[in-house]
């Protein structure tokens, strides 16, 4: 199985479900388990934001898994497709801890938590929904 895309529900839990199935191919690529953890946390945050955030009217997240490279290091790239409102990912700050510690807004870790887990994350965004393609190398 080199493809797969799954049409999760906007309900809660759905982002245990694409974190089971990114664990389950990572394992079958033979990734190490600790990179196994990190795609799984990337998983989630990508697929809250999309719950969270998308206001999508469409009721379904797009995950798509795609293991890249026909031998070794493979690569496994993770698209998070929502069909919502948008964002401009070139606007958001960046979080520090020293602001945060004085904000009372003590969120906006998700996507520098994502940059900080996988190799390469690409965000396009825009009235038709946001894509956050996201690879890492096993
Ligand atoms: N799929 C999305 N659709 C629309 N807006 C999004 C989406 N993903 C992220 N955003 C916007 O980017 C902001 C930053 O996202 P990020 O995940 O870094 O922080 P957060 O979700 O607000 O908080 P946290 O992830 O720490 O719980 C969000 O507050 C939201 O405005
Ligand atoms: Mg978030």
């Amino acid at each position: 199985m080199r493809k797969v895309t799954l049409a999760l529900p906007m309900v809660p839990e759905m982002e245990i479900e694409a974190s089971k199935t990114a664990m389950a191919i990572a394992e079958s690529m033979r990734m190490s388990p600790d990179r196994i953890d990190e795609v799984r946390m990337a998983v989630v945050e990508a697929c809250i934001n999309a719950l969270e955030h998308s206001h999508a009217s469409a009721k379904e997240v797009f995950v798509t898994f795609e293991v890249l490279g026909g031998q070794d290091p493979e690569t496994l790239r993770i698209t998070v497709r929502d069909t919502g409102v948008g964002f401009s990912p070139g606007e958001i700050e960046e979080p520090s801890i020293q602001e945060k510690l004085k904000s009372a807004r003590k969120r906006g870790w998700g996507l520098k938590i994502i940059r900080g887990l996988m190799d390469d994350v690409e965000i396009r965004s825009g009235s038709e929904g946001t894509t956050v393609v996201m690879s890492k190398m096993r």
